[in-house]
């Protein structure tokens, strides 16, 4: 290929942690805490693990839920107690083992929580007809949640993984602080931008409390709606998130009411890029993003620093070594593997 040297296999550091390469494991639940307790099972294991065989630079867990309350669903990941932790860090371990670096994403799914008995939000509006309508937080609530965040940041850094990302995106308890379609409140937390920031605000510093490693805050860069965030109230929240120690803004998009979304291949990028370049803080592209060339081409365009893989990983564990043969060029195996890359 024409490529001398692909950036997509080029180290990246970020505040002192190096990856060996540009490719992230996108974070995507796998309902496999079949007991409902939030604990790592054999199917994480295995499942991070090959990833991580497959050299990728990064692997970030799914959501892992900051309280029992902030589950999708019960089988999800959790980081609620410190029982989580053992199970936490035998998964790092593996992870490292094999190469790679661990992140682990925490969550809290506001009003898509779909669990038995009340769920919380920032107002009481349902995702829609078919799903629970929450309570509104009272102040004891959200000062409770972003202590729960601080919390899960503690358990992730005992843990031993290396970068935390705050979950922002997909219409979850965060992403509904941030949209004034969701956040009808007239206090503190509601009302003008700055106000609905508040929420992530107070997270992002609760967590630094615990944690100097890379922070990465997830976010919906367009709400898809006439009355919703658009893409240049996210240059904004990113500039504010960078001044309060966020060091990686991971561009996703919608998902806080249902709204449609024209989806094509690399559709989430020009988010990534205009944030990169007009707040000048570190980003990832995610989304459709399938080909070794398509991440090539964002790196090189310098449109952001990561691409995060999501359903491309979950057809092919060894996505990286499919991505370097589109390039041309080869990559070092696992040594058990060298007989066969
Ligand atoms: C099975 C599945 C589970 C997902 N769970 C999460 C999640 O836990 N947190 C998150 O931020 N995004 C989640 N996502 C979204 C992915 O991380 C990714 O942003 C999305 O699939 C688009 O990237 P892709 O086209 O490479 O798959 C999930 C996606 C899938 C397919």
């Amino acid at each position: 290929m024409f490529i001398i040297q692909p950036l997509l296999f080029e180290p990246f550091t970020i505040r002192g942690v190096t990856l060996k390469n540009r490719i992230v494991m996108s974070p995507m639940c796998m309902y496999s805490c079949y007991e409902q307790d939030g604990i790592v099972t054999p199917w994480h294991l295995t499942h991070y693990t090959s990833r991580a065989v497959g050299q990728t630079g990064l692997i970030m867990t799914e959501a892992a839920a900051v309280s029992p309350q902030g589950r999708i669903s019960p089988e999800d990941l959790g980081i609620w107690d410190d029982s989580h932790i053992d199970g936490l860090s035998a998964l790092v371990k593996s992870i490292q083992d094999n190469g790679s670096k661990a992140a682990i994403q925490i969550a809290h799914a506001g009003r898509k929580a779909m669990i038995d008995g009340p769920i919380i939000a920032p107002s009481t509006i349902a995702f829609s007809d078919k799903m629970k309508t929450p309570e509104e937080m009272t102040l004891e609530q959200i000062e409770e949640t972003v202590n729960q965040f601080r919390a899960a940041a503690k358990r992730a850094k005992s843990a031993g993984f290396d970068i935390i990302e705050i979950h922002g995106a997909h219409g979850y308890l965060i992403n509904e602080f941030l949209s004034p379609l969701s956040n009808r409140r007239t206090d503190s937390y509601g009302g003008n931008q700055q106000k609905r920031y508040r929420f992530l605000q107070e997270i992002i510093a609760a967590v630094r409390l615990e944690w100097d490693g890379p922070l990465f805050v997830r976010i919906s860069a367009n709400d898809y709606h006439p009355e919703g965030n658009t893409p240049e109230d996210y240059v904004t929240y990113a500039s504010w998130m960078k001044e309060d120690g966020v060091d990686l803004i991971d561009c996703s998009s919608g998902a806080v009411v249902p709204a449609k979304i024209n989806v094509y291949p690399g559709y989430q990028v020009p988010f990534a890029d205009k944030i990169r370049n007009s707040a000048d803080i570190a980003t990832a592209a995610v989304g459709l993003i399938t080909t070794g060339r398509q991440a090539e081409e964002i790196l090189q365009n310098e449109r952001a620093d990561l691409i995060f893989i999501g359903r491309e990983f979950l057809k092919d564990p060894y996505w990286p070594r499919s991505a370097a043969e589109d390039l041309g060029i080869d990559i070092q195996s696992p040594k058990q593997y060298e007989r066969g890359w």
